[in-house]
C-alpha cells in the first residue's frame, strides 16, 4: 500500500508481547504495518521509515536512545518520549507528584556512596558530611526503602529497619543514586498499566508472591471509590510525565493509595506475569494506540522545554546582545582585587599551609561518604578553582 505507515518495536528478550503486539496491528487493516526495527550504523541523513516505534529497551542499549531522539527530529512520534525518559528520576517524580495532590511516601535524594575516579574531596566541597542519618531517618522512619532513582526490576532496593541497616545497605550502591524513603505499611497493593497517559487498567497486585502470582484477576477488589482515586492519580503521574506507556505502583495505606513506584516506561507486559486477561488487554489497546499515534500524528507540544531545540528557528531579530564573556571577567576581577587588598593590609602574611595541602583524597566512613575536605587556602570568594585532573564534570 503506497500510503502505509509503518510502525517499528525496539525490544529485548521479552517473547510474548512483540510478537503479540504485531499480529494485533496487522490483522486490523487500518493502513499500519508493524514491525521489529531494524538499526545499525545510523546517518545522520538517513530517511526515517517509522511513523511510531514503540521502546522497549533502550534504557539498556543507549545507541537505540540516541537513535530515537533523531527519530523524534525527524517525526517520528516515538512512545516513550525519549527525551524525557533520559531526564527523568523518582525524586523529581515523588516531588511533582506531592505538588499535585498525589500522596506520596516522604523522601529523601541522598549523595553516591562512591564517584567516579579522579573525583576526590576537593571536587566534592559542595557537599555537606558527613550526613546527618539520625535527622534523615528521623523524617522518613523505620522501616524504609532505599533505591536507585533510576532503576527497575527490584534491582539495588533494601528494606531497612535502622540506622545500622541503612549504612550498611547504603555501603553496597557504590557509584548509584539513591532515594530513602518511607516504607508505606499497605493493606492492598496495586498496579495500574497506563497506556495513552489516559486509559488506566488498575489491577491487584502482590508484591510478595512470586513473580508469576503476582498480578491478580479481582477487579473488585478495590471497591467503587478507592478504585476511581486510583485511576485518577494514575492518569495525574503519567499525564504529567507524558509517558504513554507505563505502570503505577500505589500502595494503600489506611484507605490512601501512596504512589510508589511510575519510573516503568518499558513496562512489564509479559503474557506470563500480567495473566492472559491482562496480556489480552495490553495488546489490543497498545494496538489501538499505535494506530491512532500513526494515522494522527502527536506532538508532545510545549511540556518539554526541549522541544524548543527541535524547533530549527533562529532567535527573534533584534534582541539585544551581552558579552556574557566581560561581565563575568569583571566580577572575577574585582572579587580577585578586593581579596589582594586585604592581603596586603593584614599584619601576618598568609603563607600557605603544606599541612592542608596534602592530596586530598575520599575517606570511607558514616557509610562511605567522605569525612574530610581539607582545603587549601588558595580561594578567593568567586575566584574558580581548576578541575582537578581526571574530574568527571556533571
Ligand atoms: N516506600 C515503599 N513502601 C512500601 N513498599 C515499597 C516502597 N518502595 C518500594 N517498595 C516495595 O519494593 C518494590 C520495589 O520497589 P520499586 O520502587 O518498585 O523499584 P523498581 O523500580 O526496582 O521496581 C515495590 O514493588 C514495593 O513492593
Ligand atoms: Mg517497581
Amino acid at each position: 500500500m503506497a500510503d502505509e505507515k509503518v510502525v517499528g518495536i525496539l525490544v529485548g528478550r521479552e517473547n510474548t508481547f512483540p510478537h503479540a503486539f504485531i499480529d494485533r496491528v496487522n490483522s486490523k487493516k487500518m493502513g499500519v504495518r508493524a514491525e521489529f526495527c531494524k538499526l545499525g550504523g545510523t546517518r545522520m541523513d538517513d530517511p526515517m521509515p517509522y511513523s511510531v516505534i514503540v521502546d522497549r529497551i533502550s534504557h539498556e542499549i543507549p545507541y537505540y536512545r540516541a537513535y530515537l531522539k533523531k527519530a523524534v527530529l525527524d517525526g517520528c512520534v516515538v512512545i516513550n518520549n525519549p527525551f524525557w525518559w533520559s531526564a527523568d528520576d523518582k525524586f523529581f517524580e515523588c516531588c511533582l507528584a506531592a505538588r499535585q495532590g498525589v500522596a506520596v511516601p516522604k523522601t529523601v535524594v541522598l549523595p553516591q556512596k562512591s564517584y567516579v575516579e579522579g573525583v576526590v574531596a576537593e571536587s566534592l566541597r559542595n557537599l555537606d558530611y558527613p550526613l546527618d542519618w539520625k535527622s534523615l531517618t528521623d523524617y522518613v522512619g523505620f522501616p524504609a526503602f532505599m533505591k536507585p532513582f533510576v532503576g527497575g526490576g527490584w534491582k539495588n532496593v533494601y528494606k531497612v529497619h535502622s540506622i545500622d541497616e541503612l549504612i550498611w545497605s547504603f555501603d553496597q550502591t557504590g557509584e548509584l543514586g539513591m532515594i530513602l524513603q518511607e516504607g508505606i505499611d499497605f493493606e492492598k497493593y496495586a498496579r495500574c498499566i497506563c497506556l495513552g497517559q489516559s486509559n488506566i487498567k488498575v489491577i491487584r497486585y502482590e508484591p510478595g508472591n512470586p513473580f508469576h502470582m503476582r498480578y491478580v484477576v479481582d477487579d473488585d477488589y478495590f471497591g467503587e471509590e478507592l478504585l476511581a482515586r486510583i485511576e485518577r492519580d494514575a492518569r495525574t503521574l503519567v499525564s504529567s510525565l507524558g509517558y504513554d506507556m507505563d505502570t503505577c505502583e500505589f500502595a494503600v495505606r489506611d484507605g490512601i493509595p501512596y504512589a510508589i513506584d511510575w519510573l516503568n516506561p518499558a513496562p512489564d507486559m509479559d503474557y506470563y506475569s500480567v495473566t492472559p486477561t491482562y496480556f489480552e488487554w495490553v495488546v489490543e489497546n497498545m494496538a489501538n494506540l499505535v494506530i491512532e499515534r500513526a494515522l494522527n500524528g502527536y506532538t508532545p507540544g510545549a511540556q518539554y522545554r526541549w522541544d524548543r531545540f527541535l524547533d530549527a528557528a533562529p532567535p527573534p531579530a533584534g534582541l539585544p546582545v551581552r558579552d556574557w564573556t566581560e561581565f563575568a571577567h569583571g566580577e572575577l576581577i574585582g572579587a580577585h582585587e578586593e581579596q589582594r587588598a586585604t592581603q596586603k593590609s593584614a599584619k601576618a602574611p598568609t603563607a600557605p599551609n603544606p599541612s592542608v595541602q596534602k592530596e586530598s583524597k575520599v575517606q570511607s566512613g558514616q557509610g562511605g561518604v567522605p569525612e574530610t575536605r581539607d582545603m587549601p587556602s588558595d580561594g578567593g570568594p568567586s575566584l574558580p578553582h581548576p578541575v582537578p585532573d581526571g574530574e568527571t564534570t556533571p
